[in-house]
């Protein structure tokens, strides 16, 4: 059985988790909205990938007995200032999301809950994940400035994401 604490900080993770996917929805929504669609269908997939995230949660919460609450999810920004401008805002929410994850990792060792602290592991391993991709953009972004034929590029390639199944990440 989870303690109430640990169940609260969960299901307080699970409305982080959701408020991502909605905050991605909204960066796809952005890039649409510049005619950008590759990076529309980049944003598009890593919303759906944050639903993941907060379905694995629901499911672990369940399984060792406890009860799910869902939680209002916070209004995302709906602008922002450029390409660059989007890719470091996602950059630096994920930042925020692993020091989320290692404040979890932190009262799971607190309570000596094992099950808990085995089950994050996944979640602290993704987070490697989830930075770097978004900090690989970022980079590219910066190495192309303001040009127009290396934006038009990324474009293509950031809308590949969108084309190939998830298979390490998401599952
Ligand atoms: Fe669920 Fe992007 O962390």
């Amino acid at each position: 059985m989870l303690s109430e604490r640990m169940q609260k900080a969960i299901n307080d993770q699970i409305n982080a988790e959701l408020y991502s996917s909605y905050m991605y929805a909204a960066m796809s929504m952005y890039f649409q909205s510049v005619d950008m669609s590759g990076a529309a269908g980049w944003m598009n997939a890593q919303a759906k990938e944050e639903l993941v995230h907060a379905e694995k949660f629901m499911n672990y919460v369940n399984e060792r007995g406890g009860r799910v609450t869902l939680q209002a999810i916070e209004k995302p920004p709906s602008e922002w200032k450029s390409v660059l401008d989007t890719f470091e805002a996602a950059l630096k929410h994920e930042q925020k999301v692993s020091s989320m994850i290692n404040s979890l990792v932190t009262l799971a060792r607190d309570e000596k809950d094992h099950m808990t602290d085995n089950f994050l592991q996944w979640y602290v391993a993704e987070q490697v994940e989830e930075e770097a991709s978004a900090a690989e953009v970022v980079r590219k972004l910066k190495l192309i400035g303001d040009s127009g034929g290396g934006m038009f590029m990324i474009d293509n390639e950031l809308g590949r994401r969108g084309l190939v199944p998830e298979t390490s990440s998401g599952e």
